[in-house]
């Protein structure tokens, strides 16, 4: 919440955060996502591209421990909960330094994925394809896109 700017920056990727603030126009006629204000489009069930495109980013690197469709599994936590308290910034760092919890029953760790690009340049549309089944506005499963 109280990240900085630059931060921030760091956290979600240089490259892709310039990229995104370059390409948003305000008189865009097209409607645009923004992880803060606005992090996915739903229509009649269906979604934009970035958020069709998290769906497959977060089955292809998370899935195998946060469970199919953001459920949680037995080795990491249920990510269509933790959206409903765990904020943007937050959920970037986590990703990027990852998190260690010390319990009694061991050590269940989230990896850091600074590094992997598969993931860090795409982390506003995993964000927003979570958010989207948090706010339960999509169901399990692949979604649909809406048709340009
Ligand atoms: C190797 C297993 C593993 C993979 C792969 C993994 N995670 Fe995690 N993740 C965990 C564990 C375990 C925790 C809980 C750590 C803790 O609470 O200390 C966690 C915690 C988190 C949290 C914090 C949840 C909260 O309520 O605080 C977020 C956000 C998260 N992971 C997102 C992701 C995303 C997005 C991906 C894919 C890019 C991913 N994780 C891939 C194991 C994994």
């Amino acid at each position: 919440m109280n990240l900085s700017f630059l931060t921030r920056v760091a956290a979600a990727g240089a490259a892709f955060f310039l990229l995104a603030a370059g390409t948003s126009h305000a008189q865009d006629a097209e409607e645009t996502t923004d992880p803060y204000d606005k992090p996915y489009i739903v229509e009649d069930g269906k979604v934009d591209q970035g958020t069709y495109n998290g769906y497959r980013r977060y089955h292809s690197s998370c899935h195998v421990c946060h469970g199919p469709d953001g459920l949680g599994g037995s080795f990491a936590p249920s990510l269509v909960e933790s959206l409903k308290f765990i904020d943007y910034d937050k959920f970037a760092e986590t990703i990027a330094n990852g998190k260690a919890e010390k319990g009694s029953s061991g050590q269940r760790v989230m990896p850091s994925f600074g590094t992997d690009q598969n993931v860090m340049l795409y982390i506003n549309d995993i964000y927003g394809y979570l958010k989207a089944r948090s706010d339960g506005k999509i169901d399990r499963g692949r979604p649909e896109r809406i048709k340009k």
